[in-house]
């Protein structure tokens, strides 16, 4: 009875320990879409029943185990039998009746999940790179299939209550998708399109991350999925798709619009993109330009290196001065030595870069959501702290 009640308190404790609670940015047990909904109601199923077989389980053992003990030495052995057609029956048509409890719903969610995935009203390829994700809008269906056309990375905006699509790819190794408050986790596999259907239920911050071991960064592939009102969602949209101030008007012409920015932007380019600065036409995953992020409206990201660092000007410095030492074995850290822009531009070319890509942002500033309420953003030491330790 005593080791029982012990059982019981640990499990109150444990249980207690992850309550659902919205201000904690990676529960799984705090549902915001009508996917993570249907997961949740077979989780709590699930629970139940196992709850129910453990305490009856557990309940049996100890009342057999008081009731048949030997209370006198003297006492004879009881009777020993083999096997019992009744009690063998019992106990495989109990554990059939629960897996079959089980099994149904759960096949009818997969095959509803599969059909809200050939359903979307927006459809997101999502590419899982080492070590970030690029993601690319394709077709607006709730808006008559226009393809949305855009690029970005790391921070996925859609807008609250509209069937999302995403489309995951990887031309690497396996990544895996997982925003835990949306979403179950959904593989990124080479050779294959894995879909997943999002709609997300309230505005707010949803915080992502990669949850297949893919490499040494494996740990900083980050993301968040920034849901906004519909109209809101269209403010990004155009944003984006108006690229940046000052650049629109060049042609997509890669050494005019490179004049436009300073002159050790051009490094960048040969890895990145912004819309207005170089063509934006990157699509799928054999585009020549997509070893970088696109970088269009990059001054509104809340974080750089797929969630690693806050976005500041002091972070930005650290990353593009020495991207080793901030995230080792990245691939910008291969193109990179540490210090080489400003050994190539001098100090002057170096600050005008941070100035420029800090410039970035939509003429009529950023279109964003403030985590939601309570949420703290799950970010790392600011760069500061992995630079004293060197
Ligand atoms: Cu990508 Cu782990």
């Amino acid at each position: 009875m005593l080791a029982l009640g012990l059982l019981g308190l640990i499990a109150m404790l444990v249980l207690a320990a992850c309550s659902p609670n919205a201000t904690k940015p990676y529960t799984t047990v705090s549902p915001a879409s009508d996917t993570a909904d249907d997961v949740q109601s077979l989780y709590i199923l699930v629970f139940w029943l196992a709850l129910v077989v453990f305490v009856g389980v557990q309940f049996a053992i100890v009342y057999i185990a008081l009731k048949y003990r030997r209370t006198t030495p003297a006492r004879q052995r009881p009777p020993q039998v083999h096997g019992n057609k009744r009690l063998e029956i019992v106990w495989t048509v109990i554990p059939a009746v629960v897996l079959l409890v089980i099994l149904i719903p759960t096949i009818t969610t997969l095959y509803d999940h599969d059909a809200a995935a050939q359903n979307g009203d927006i459809v997101i390829d999502v590419y899982g790179k080492q070590w970030w994700w690029e993601v690319h809008y394709g077709a607006d269906n709730g808006q008559g299939g226009e393809d949305l056309g855009i690029i970005t990375a790391n921070e996925i905006h859609i807008p609250a209550g509209k069937n999302v699509v995403f489309n995951l790819r990887t031309n690497n190794v396996i990544h895996s998708f997982w925003v835990p408050r949306l979403s179950g986790k959904m593989d990124l596999s080479p050779g294959q399109v894995n879909e997943l259907s999002i709609t997300a239920q309230e505005p707010g911050m949803y915080y992502g991350e990669c949850a297949e071991f893919c490499g040494a960064q494996h740990a900083w592939m980050r993301f968040t999925v920034i849901v906004h009102p519909e109209a809101e969602f269209y403010s990004w949209v155009n944003a984006q798709r108006a690229g940046n101030p000052g650049t629109t008007d060049q042609e997509a012409d890669l050494p005019d619009g490179v004049a436009l920015a300073p002159q050790a932007f051009s490094l960048c380019l040969s890895c990145h993109t912004v819309n207005g600065v170089t063509p934006y036409n990157v699509t799928g995953l054999d585009a020549p330009s997509s070893f970088g992020p696109d970088l269009t409206n990059i001054a509104c990201r809340d974080t750089l290196a797929a969630g690693m660092l806050i976005n500041n000007r002091e972070n930005l410095e650290t990353w593009i001065d020495d991207p080793e030492s901030v995230k080792p074995g990245n691939y910008m850290a291969d193109q990179i030595a540490p210090g080489l822009i400003r050994d190539t531009y001098e100090e002057d070319g170096f600050n005008e870069l941070i100035d420029y890509l800090m410039s970035l942002q939509p003429e009529g500033g950023c279109v964003g959501a403030e985590p939601a309420d309570g949420q703290a953003t799950p970010v790392a030491s600011p760069v500061a702290a992995i630079g004293d330790e060197d």
